[in-house]
């Protein structure tokens, strides 16, 4: 099946059942595409597993069409989770959360929390909201990208992932372009397991207390490897400095393969594939992804990035981008 417009219900519906059935169905949110399963169903989910070639075990995502339906996988939440659920769903905010016993073992890696999230992209709620009339009560998905590789952030990407046979709900461009903000609400003091675009402030001001940083006692979070997102290319993180002295003394003799992308550098030599990147944190998170894909189809093999600026809105942005150069 190819990609199908998720803006017709008929769409919609024919996603919804083949969820249903057991099978896979990627599918946009706000954020990036997710790879979606049944929640409830171990051996949808291990499909995701094995098209994903991920070893099993790592936790997922489930994505809900309501924000009572945390109650079915929740064990308890906790003043903080329903405070940040309150004010960030739906949204690109994930929240771990105890989980009930017996609930999606395998989604949850078999881990005693799960983490939920409630997406605010409009076809993928209308699909969660389809799924969840069928008696579905989550969608497991992790992005929709093979392991270790650069989330998908149009349906073409996942294309470019799996192949044609996958289904794929087509939503357009994500909004944001980044995963979303992960918080640990499973001890006292929440935790920031993953930057996203909602920051860390807004995040604080809502939950009246400061957000600890993932530590070792923080869940296993494989996707907070230190080499997740890397694009095919060897990609180097530059200072300003650094960068326009490096492409000053480029002269004739550019290495094959090399690309810049820079806020600040104005002018590269021939030979030097040249892409600004948007000065405000908002649309470079919206491109990252795949403007790294345009990168990686050019035959990029070498990508000087000069660094974010030191500011919180750039938090995101700079996660990923560290984690490519990693
Ligand atoms: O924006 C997003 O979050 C996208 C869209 C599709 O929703 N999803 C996404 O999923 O980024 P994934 O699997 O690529 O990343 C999920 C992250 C992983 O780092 C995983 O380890 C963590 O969430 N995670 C999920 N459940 C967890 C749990 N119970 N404890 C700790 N970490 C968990
Ligand atoms: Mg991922």
């Amino acid at each position: 099946m190819p990609i199908l417009d998720g803006r017709q219900a008929d769409a919609i519906e024919a996603a919804a059942q083949r969820l249903a059935d057991g099978e896979l169905v990627a599918f946009p949110t706000e954020t990036v595409y997710g790879l979606g399963a049944r929640a409830d169903d171990d051996a949808a989910v291990a499909r995701i597993y094995a098209a994903k070639g991920r070893p099993t075990g790592p936790p997922l995502i489930v994505h809900l069409a309501e924000v009572a339906a945390a109650e079915h996988f929740a064990a308890s939440l906790g003043g903080a989770a329903q405070a940040l659920m309150a004010r960030f769903w739906p949204g690109p905010l994930t929240l771990i959360v105890p989980r009930r016993p017996g609930r999606s073992d395998a989604a949850a890696g078999q881990q005693p929390s799960i983490g939920l999230r409630m997406p605010c992209h409009p076809v993928g709620r209308a699909l969660l909201q389809e799924c969840a009339r069928r008696g579905l009560p989550g969608v497991a998905a992790p992005s929709a990208n093979r392991f270790g590789r650069v989330s998908p952030t149009t349906a073409g990407h996942v294309v470019q992932e799996f192949g044609a046979d996958m289904w794929v709900l087509d939503g357009g461009a994500c909004d944001v372009g980044i995963e979303s903000a992960i918080v640990d609400c499973t001890r006292a003091q929440p935790a920031l397991l993953r930057p996203g675009q909602i920051g860390r402030a807004e995040l604080e001001a809502v939950l009246g207390q400061r957000l600890a940083d993932a530590d070792a006692h923080s869940p296993r979070s494989p996707g907070t490897l230190a080499s997740h997102y890397a694009p095919a290319a060897t990609l180097r993180l530059m200072d300003t400095g650094a960068l326009r002295t490096a492409v000053s003394m480029l002269h004739g003799a550019v290495p094959p393969g090399l690309a810049v992308y820079s806020r600040s550098v104005l002018g590269c030599p021939p030979g030097v594939l040249h892409r600004r990147m948007p000065g405000d944190a908002e649309s470079a998170a919206h491109e990252l992804f795949a403007a790294l894909r345009d990168f990686d189809a050019a035959g990029t093999r070498l990508i000087w990035v000069e660094h974010p600026p030191a500011t919180p809105e750039w938090d995101g942005v700079r996660d990923r981008l560290q984690r490519a150069a990693a």
